[in-house]
């Protein structure tokens, strides 16, 4: 059946079926379809459109649809196009022409917009499951982690020494905010389109609020236009779901570092790495680096919609047919990138000493050094980090600790120096001391832990 059949002489040739049809992809909108189905002609029955007889024909014969398509036992078609053309192609093979008064006040425009807004819906449901169970999975590791030192970085370079924990939880903040953005993007398209019809609304007397209940929207949407034609909930959803991914891809990218024989601060289990073909000794993180390529495939989809909708006039283009394929793809990636990040976290084994080597190398207590001088000797800062420098400029030469000074040769940079001095150098002092709110003092990373026990338990 083509669809607008009875306009046309000639059927389709094979490359327009070919670029026209959609329902490899949108076969996964059959369920959404015949949800949003049943609300429409359970609607037209209540506001006497179609008989009462007719809506139960229907109902009967979406409900062995169902059965069919759960079973495998549905044949989808090509030549007819889409989803919602093949339900309802098989609906009139088992109820007759009685069919065909399902699609009365509505339009595929209408229809496959609703598909997609409540398939939408329950996929950012799956996908905050899945970033829960993965910051869960995080806060036991920042809860266990919580006496392991390590080196914080700026510019890769090594910085102040930081809790292991501390750099844990920043991850936890970071997905804490992208489920913030999928519930918002959740909430915002949880609005129905279904009968805007092809673009200007119906003149059948329906009733838009009974439907947008039944189907569990806020409201139906203000304005049909609008309803048919924008898809910024898609962008919206790629979007957070491209920020998440940049979170998963960066994380990625530190487990593949600390996981190298140069860093050594973490090993995999034999279960996540991969072997070489050629040489005998590789294990290698290719899930972290998968993940972190991953995030280009999602970062495309982004700008392939972005591109896709820039251009077109209102109201409905089969343009926004295009925007299935990249929606399905994003939702498997991120909940397959979520999946594996959590086993990753889980399962791999900190090497604390190696972490705490190099928390203590490259003058990490440098700047602790500079605040005593202020704090003991009232020295403004300025002045205290240049002649700090100066020291660090010392042991450099002499390539020692800054905790490895006899107190004589710090006499001699700066007279004033004392013994007491020692005791701020030393890593663990370092950490404690930055007891400011959000810091890395454990008092403050037990009040972070504490909120997000609070949060998660929530
Ligand atoms: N398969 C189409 C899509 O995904 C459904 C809407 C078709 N509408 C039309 N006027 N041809 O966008």
């Amino acid at each position: 059946m083509k669809c607008g059949g009875g306009r046309f002489s000639e059927k389709s040739t094979d490359l327009l079926t070919k670029i026209n049809s959609s329902i490899d992809i949108d076969k996964r909108l059959a369920f959404e379809d015949i949800l949003g189905s049943k609300a429409h002609v359970e609607m037209l029955a209540k506001m006497d459109i179609i008989t009462k007889k007719t809506k139960a024909k229907i109902l009967r014969g979406l409900k062995k649809i169902e059965k069919e398509i759960i079973g495998g036992d549905f044949n989808f078609n090509d030549s007819l196009e889409d989803i919602h053309m093949n339900i309802e192609a098989r609906l009139a093979e088992i109820i007759g022409s009685e069919a065909g008064r399902i699609h009365t006040a509505r339009s595929r425009n209408d229809q496959v917009v609703t598909d997609l807004r409540l398939w939408m819906r329950k996929a950012i449901i799956d996908i905050e499951v899945e970033l829960s169970k993965l910051m869960i999975s995080l806060l036991e590791k920042s809860e266990k982690s919580i006496g392991i030192i390590s080196p914080g970085y700026t510019h890769l370079q090594v910085a102040q020494p930081v809790r292991f924990s501390h750099h844990l939880l920043a991850y936890l903040e970071m997905f804490g905010r992208d489920i913030e953005r999928f519930k918002q993007a959740k909430e915002r398209l949880n609005e129905c389109p279904l009968g805007a019809a092809a673009l200007a609304g119906t003149s059948f007397p329906i009733d838009r609020f009974d439907t947008a209940k039944t189907l569990g929207f806020r409201a139906p949407m203000r304005n049909s236009i609008d309803a048919v034609s924008d898809r910024d909930f898609v962008l919206e959803f790629i979007s957070a779901s491209a920020i998440a991914m940049v979170h998963f891809s960066r994380l990625a990218e530190e487990l593949i570092l600390w996981a190298s024989i140069e860093f050594d601060f973490i090993s995999l289990p034999d279960s996540l790495v991969t072997g070489s073909s050629i040489m005998p000794q590789k294990k290698n993180p290719d899930a972290a680096e998968l993940i972190r390529a991953k995030t280009g495939r999602v970062n495309g989809a982004l700008l392939s919609l972005l591109t896709v909708m820039k251009g077109l006039p209102l109201a409905y283009a089969k343009d926004m047919q295009e925007d299935k394929e990249s929606v399905f793809d994003v939702f498997d990636t991120l909940i397959l990138v979520i999946k594996i990040t959590k086993e990753l976290i889980e399962k791999m084994k900190v090497n604390e000493i190696n972490m705490y080597n190099a928390a203590s190398n490259g003058f990490s207590t440098a700047t602790d050094l500079a605040d005593w001088f202020v704090r003991e000797l009232g020295m403004p800062f300025r002045e205290a980090h240049s002649l700090t420098g100066k020291i660090v400029g010392v042991a450099s030469r002499k390539n020692i600790k800054l905790s490895e000074f006899s107190l004589n040769d710090l006499k001699k940079i700066e007279p004033k120096i004392s013994e007491k001095v020692f005791k701020i150098l030393s890593p663990e002092n370092s950490i404690e001391s930055r007891n400011s709110y959000g810091g890395t003092a454990s008092r403050e990373i037990r009040r972070q832990i504490r909120f997000w026990k609070r949060r998660l338990n929530a």
